[in-house]
């Protein structure tokens, strides 16, 4: 482990769902402060929580948190130089960024969210209800031209998003080594994209397989998963979007372009949950996943985004490939069978896994060095060993949080951050005793070679395998 993180402020935690369990273990090993000082806010009750991980004097509120009640709720925690740590679901993350930056407070969040309402409101338009989107109002409300400072506010620094970022970084200097490239260590944006553009990578896929098993199977009708089921579902019922690479020739059937902003992502006018993608992992093998919705696929495209005149003359298409556990898929299924019904029994699955691991990270394509997989392979043996009583998937999540905190408390005064903005080797320092099996490897996978066999595809591009329409399975 690396030196515990002094601070004397408080640490308010919103959510105390699955990553908001996990992360308080964390923060015991990882930050030094008074039990006094953490507070948690959460809509349900639980019996007394912070009791087994020696944080006795620590409180828990039950509360909801909503638009018109922050002072309120928020008000007698948080002052000036404490964090909000916010894990919780469907609170406007730049309503409480606004909040927090008025008062001086330091914020981190996993998720870029809007107030829960405007997720399921069919009436907003289809390009409101994507990542972009959100990434636009927070940049055009939080961050300014030129960019106004303020107490640093982190946003969407979980696992992906958020440690994927840094895992891309760490494969292209990986990439730049095998293929010999000389160069410094990229020490900008302009930097890395430019190391991207000279590594020749033309796609990143934040590929991701699930294979957590319990030995109790899923019921019909049931919904198991091993994060948060609301949202899993949420994701999974916006439309499909991506970061889109300069190389493209062709937007995909339902493709749709931004008209405002740098529009470097496009989305595709169908839920995520029916838009598939071929990928691979090396545990894992090749796959076909959901392409969820991702603020990683909007901002680390937009980074890696090399301009000459104005004009984007390099762009990496970006995209998250998501195999969620098989229960999972089968229980996304359902509830879509079902017309998106979201009242299903749920179980998230913690202490009856069995086996399986969470197998993350960042698939770069089209280089010089043909391909490279970098990211985590943490299985439940090794999370039963690093954290006990608590899954892969929400160690992973709650380690990139934990590193943002550090990062913010460090560094109080960078104002609006994006995972990007942070330095990658302290974060992957801080994050990676809980990452387990670590992978980083080359690989000669193509899509063409787990291209459908017995039909043709009306994307296909075989002059050129790492044309979107190859990956997309139609
Ligand atoms: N970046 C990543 O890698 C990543 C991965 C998984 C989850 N996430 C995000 O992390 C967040 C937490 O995920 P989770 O799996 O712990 O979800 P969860 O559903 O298990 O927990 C969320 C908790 O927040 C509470 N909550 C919801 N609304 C609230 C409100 N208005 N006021 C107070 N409490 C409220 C809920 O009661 C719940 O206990 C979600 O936003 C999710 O999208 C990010």
């Amino acid at each position: 482990m690396t030196d515990t993180v002094p601070f004397a402020g408080r640490i308010v935690l919103l959510g105390h769902g699955t990553i908001g369990r996990c992360i308080v273990p964390m923060l015991r090993r990882c930050f030094s402060f008074d039990p006094a000082q953490l507070h948690a806010i959460e809509s349900q009750s639980a019996p007394d929580p912070f009791a087994a991980h020696g944080l006795e004097g620590a409180t828990y509120r039950v509360a909801t948190v909503e638009r018109d009640n922050l002072d309120q709720v928020l008000g007698p925690l948080l002052r000036s130089g404490d964090l909000l740590l916010n894990v919780s679901m469907g609170v406007d993350s730049v309503d409480l960024i606004d909040w927090c930056h008025s008062r001086g407070v330091l914020y981190v969040d996993t998720s870029i969210e809007p107030w829960e309402d405007t997720h399921w409101n069919a009436g907003e338009p289809m390009h409101r209800r994507t990542e972009y989107a959100y990434h636009q109002r927070a940049r055009q409300r939080l961050l300014g031209e030129p960019p106004r400072g303020g107490p640093t506010a982190v946003v969407t620094h979980g696992a992906n998003p958020g440690l994927v970022s840094h895992f891309a970084k760490a494969a292209l200097l990986e990439v730049a080594e095998s293929m010999g490239l000389e160069h410094d260590v990229p020490a900008s944006r302009e930097d890395w994209g430019e190391l991207a553009r000279r590594t020749g990578t033309r796609v990143i896929h934040i590929s991701e397989r699930d294979t957590q098993r319990c030995a109790e199977a899923r019921r019909p009708g049931e919904f198991v998963n091993t994060w948060s089921i609301p949202g899993f579902v949420e994701e999974a019922s916006m439309p499909a979007e991506m970061g889109w690479g300069t190389h493209e020739k062709r937007l995909p059937p339902h493709g749709r372009e931004h008209a405002e902003g740098p529009c470097n992502a496009i989305y595709i006018a169908r839920p995520a949950a029916n838009v598939m993608l071929r990928s691979w992992v090396p545990e894992g093998g090749p796959i076909i996943g959901l392409a969820l919705p991702h603020s990683e696929s909007v901002t680390l495209s937009d980074y890696l985004t090399v301009r000459e005149g104005g004009r984007a003359v390099y762009r990496p298409t970006v995209a998250f490939v998501y195999l969620p556990c098989d229960a999972a898929v089968a229980s996304l299924h359902e509830t879509v069978m079902r017309g998106w019904d979201m009242s299903l029994p749920q179980r998230v699955v913690n202490e009856e896994l069995v086996d399986g691991r969470d197998e993350l990270g960042v698939l770069l394509l089209g280089h010089g060095a043909g391909g490279w997989w970098y990211g985590s392979q943490l299985s439940v043996a090794e999370a039963r060993r690093i954290l006990p009583g608590h899954n892969p998937t929400a160690i992973q999540v709650a380690a990139g949080a934990l590193a943002a905190a550090a990062w913010a408390v460090r560094n109080p005064e960078r104002g609006y951050c994006e995972p990007e903005d942070l330095p990658h080797q302290e974060v992957l320092d801080m994050a990676r005793p809980w990452l387990g099996t670590m992978a980083s490897r080359a690989t000669d996978w193509n899509p063409l070679a787990t291209a459908a066999r017995f039909f043709p595809e009306p994307g296909r591009d075989p002059d050129d395998p790492w044309q979107f329409g190859n990956f997309l399975v139609t």
